[in-house]
């Protein structure tokens, strides 16, 4: 698999502010009805995929990495740059771990949230999505 991350264009420079607009079908390849944010993380944390809910994560201060797995191959993405989001599509399997002290991450979906589109065990995961 090939992490999927998108550059965020940048209005402004360091001396005056940097402004970072994003918009639905434009920046992000999906309507967006949900916007939350982690902080204050210190465990590894995840480990579960989504059937159908697209995402992208931004960590908007600070850094942690994501662990993505399509139940065939797994790659570790570092996210710590403010301009710069990682498009995670269903049907992928996510940790996330080695949370700065400061890391704010910023998750904009496609979707409201819906415990019916989690799939929390592993096991199972590998059994919907593992790619013969
Ligand atoms: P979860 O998605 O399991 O968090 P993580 O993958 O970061 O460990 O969600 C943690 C808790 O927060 C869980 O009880 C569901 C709740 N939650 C909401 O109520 N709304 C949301 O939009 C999200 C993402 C989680």
């Amino acid at each position: 698999m090939e992490a999927k991350l998108i550059n965020f264009k940048e209005i402004g420079n360091p001396s005056t502010g940097i402004l970072i607009a994003i918009e639905q079908m434009k920046e992000v390849p999906f309507e967006i009805k949900r916007v939350y944010y982690l902080f204050d993380c210190h465990i590894r944390r995840g480990f579960h995929a989504h059937k159908k809910l697209k995402q992208v994560a931004i960590a908007i201060n600070g850094s942690c990495k994501i662990l993505l797995d399509d139940g065939t191959n797994k790659e570790i993405v570092l996210l710590n740059k403010k301009n710069q989001g990682l498009f995670i599509e269903g049907g992928t399997w996510r940790e996330m771990y080695d949370f700065s002290a400061d890391c704010v991450l910023m998750v904009i979906a496609d979707s409201l949230y819906d415990e019916q589109d989690y799939i929390r065990d592993y096991q199972e995961f590998i059994n919907f999505y593992r790619k013969s």
